[in-house]
């Protein structure tokens, strides 16, 4: 049986009330008057001194759900068993809302909000009386914020998945979040459906409540906070309507309270290993290309050292297990009924492929919780010796054209790999021409009028980063023009400074730091027409120009006043740009990485009045 377990770890010291870092406001022997200021407000709904001067902790639920987040919607229904939870346990639940990161609706970007949202996360855990916190996570880049936030400011922290939609279905076929629509839009381009069959389908894709039902940028950051053993075993993969998903919540709500007294905090389990598990784990499931961006941003904001080649080396050769959209065929709802990421976490461990002994938030080791189970249903959870794709993991290209820049090897098609990467003299590697466009709208504007695209051009999309878009958007990978889709050919080599859908089954070159954006970058100085050679054996991605070529385009650009891109639009954009580091890094502030552990480094901070 895969259910969730409770346990305590009676190795470590328990902390007593006098410990707890809420009693500073609540109940300050030193400081009477400030105490009476700091709880007379939270009595105005009901709350009592005796609640709040009683030794009980004052847990946090990080709340992302509203209706502008429809993704994590469910967890304002969830937060009340995560509450009762807390109660049970003996604690004291403050809820409070987060600001919204929703991926579909967010423009120019979700991925601008990170950040945002990371910062007024660590403001809200560091400035307010509480002891630990239950992080609501969902939609891709809320499990970033929360743990980043959780990270840095390093209380006991637990994160809960809203969990997936349940599986859509258009005329008996299964409709995956995010992957129907990339497959739809080609469709209705070639004229195979009118506008209303596209809509229904996509619509059919979001049956119920939850995040995406594929393995996109949600499933896989959820997949992997469990992986860095941050939320309970068997806990990210149930679909949000099952009734598992509200157990799951009281579960949490009650762990979080034993873990303040245990003072278990995330730099107790995100370490270097528990990083690792995470990258082998992704390639176990075909996790997304975004992964890596926010996995490297966690483990910057934990003080870890993590990059791009770790991503290569210790991942790339894991093989894919999980036989879910858009790698394979299934989607959430048969994972989780399948075993869910326990029954991976099994497969791994047999196959000696992760760190074991590493402590997880319900105390247990990885091992402990993961080594007995096992999958129903081996079509959709492959064992280790059977996969469905070798080398699952990402490649790290470097060269000219960039300092980093990722390839999900395992979406790569037969017609794909036929065309491009067969070739009899040299296996693994292309050469083409590039047609580069300035942005998305460039591209929308200009794909279907430019003669030169044929099957063995290479499109590259630029302006699309953290500072060129800004927030990096998922633009990359860009669909053939219509003339080429008629004759069959359903995808070309793609490269740009952007990211893309982690829903999207395109194996395009992505995530390419620095962006063109940054002066000197060779992005910024690419034209169209120029030779690409990509080399999958060596891993290098160059421009075949001279270097006195090169050299005097980066001299006239750095004369014309370098790269242009378009003006912020909000205050936030401008700050952004300002602070910004590259995907490959993480994409974080550098500013913000600096403060580390604050709660242990900073204590509490001054008061109020
Ligand atoms: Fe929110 Fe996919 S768009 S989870
Ligand atoms: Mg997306």
């Amino acid at each position: 049986n895969n259910a969730p377990t409770l346990v305590t770890n009676s190795d470590r010291e328990r902390k007593t009330p006098e410990d707890l870092r809420s009693l500073k406001w609540f109940n300050d022997k030193l400081n009477p008057g400030m105490t009476a200021l700091y709880i007379e407000r939270y009595l105005n709904f009901g709350l009592t001194i005796e609640e709040l001067q009683s030794g009980k902790p004052i847990i946090g639920i990080a709340q992302t759900g509203s209706d502008l987040s429809p993704c994590n919607r469910h967890h304002l229904e969830l937060a009340k068993r995560v509450r009762e939870g807390i109660r049970t346990a003996g604690g004291i639940a403050l809820e409070f809302p987060c600001h919204p990161i929703q991926e579909t609706g967010k423009r120019p970007t979700a991925c601008l909000d990170r950040n945002l949202s990371y910062l007024s996360l660590v403001e809200v855990l560091y400035g307010y009386p509480l002891d630990g916190v239950v992080l609501l996570t969902g939609c891709d880049k809320t499990m970033p914020a929360m743990i980043m936030a959780a990270a840095t400011v390093n209380i006991p922290a637990i994160s809960l998945n809203v969990g997936p939609m349940l599986n859509g279905y258009w005329q008996e076929q299964l409709t995956g979040s995010g992957t129907i629509i990339w497959k739809s839009r080609e469709r209705h381009a070639k004229g195979d459906i009118d506008y209303e069959q596209f809509m229904d389908i996509v619509g059919s894709s979001a049956p119920s409540t939850g995040h995406c039902n594929t393995m996109g940028t949600a499933s896989t950051m959820n997949a992997l906070a469990e992986a860095l053993g941050m939320s309970l075993p068997n806990t990210a993969s149930i679909p949000a309507p099952y009734r598992e998903r509200g157990q799951a919540a009281y579960a949490t709500g009650k762990r979080i309270v034993e873990m303040v007294w245990l003072d278990l905090k995330p730099s107790d389990i995100l370490v270097r290993e528990a990083f690792e598990n995470a990258i082998v784990t992704n390639a176990a499931i075909g996790g997304s290309t975004n992964a890596p961006i926010h996995i490297n941003a966690i483990a910057k904001h934990m003080g870890v050292a993590l990059d791009n080649d770790d991503w290569m080396n210790i991942g790339f050769e894991i093989p894919l297990l999980l036989n879910v959209q858009p790698a394979g065929e299934f989607l959430c709802e048969d994972y989780h009924r399948a075993g869910g990421l326990p029954a991976i976490m099994a497969e791994l461990l047999s196959a000696k492929k992760l760190h074991e002994d590493l402590i997880t938030v319900n105390g247990r080791t990885i091992k402990e919780n993961y080594e007995n189970k096992f999958t129903w249903n081996k079509n959709v959870i492959r064992p280790y010796d059977q996969p469905l794709v070798d080398n699952a993991g990402f490649l790290n290209l470097k060269g000219s054209l960039f300092d980093s820049a990722i390839m999900k090897s395992c979406v790569i098609s037969k017609e794909f790999r036929d065309r491009y990467l067969s070739h009899p003299d040299h296996p693994n590697v292309f050469e083409g021409k590039c047609v580069v466009f300035d942005g998305p709208e460039d591209y929308h504007n200009n794909i279907d009028n430019i003669d030169v695209i044929d099957e063995y051009t290479i499109m590259i999309m630029r302006g699309a980063g953290p500072i060129g878009y800004p927030g990096a958007a998922e633009v990359v990978n860009m669909q053939p023009p219509a003339k080429l889709l008629r004759k069959g050919v359903s995808s070309l080599p793609c490269i740009g400074d952007g990211r893309q859908s982690g829903t999207s089954g395109t194996p395009s070159i992505l995530n390419a730091t620095p962006e063109s954006a940054i002066a000197g970058s060779g992005l910024s100085i690419v034209k169209s027409g120029d030779v690409i050679r990509i080399d999958l054996n060596k891993k290098t991605a160059d421009i075949l120009i001279t270097k006195d070529e090169m050299e005097s385009r980066h001299q006239s650009l750095r004369e014309s006043g370098g790269p242009v891109y378009p003006d912020s639009q909000t205050p936030w954009q401008d700050i952004f740009r300002r602070e910004v580091g590259g995907l490959a890094g993480g994409m974080v502030f550098d500013s913000a990485v600096k403060y580390q552990k604050v709660a242990q480094v900073s204590g509490v901070p001054r008061d109020n009045h």
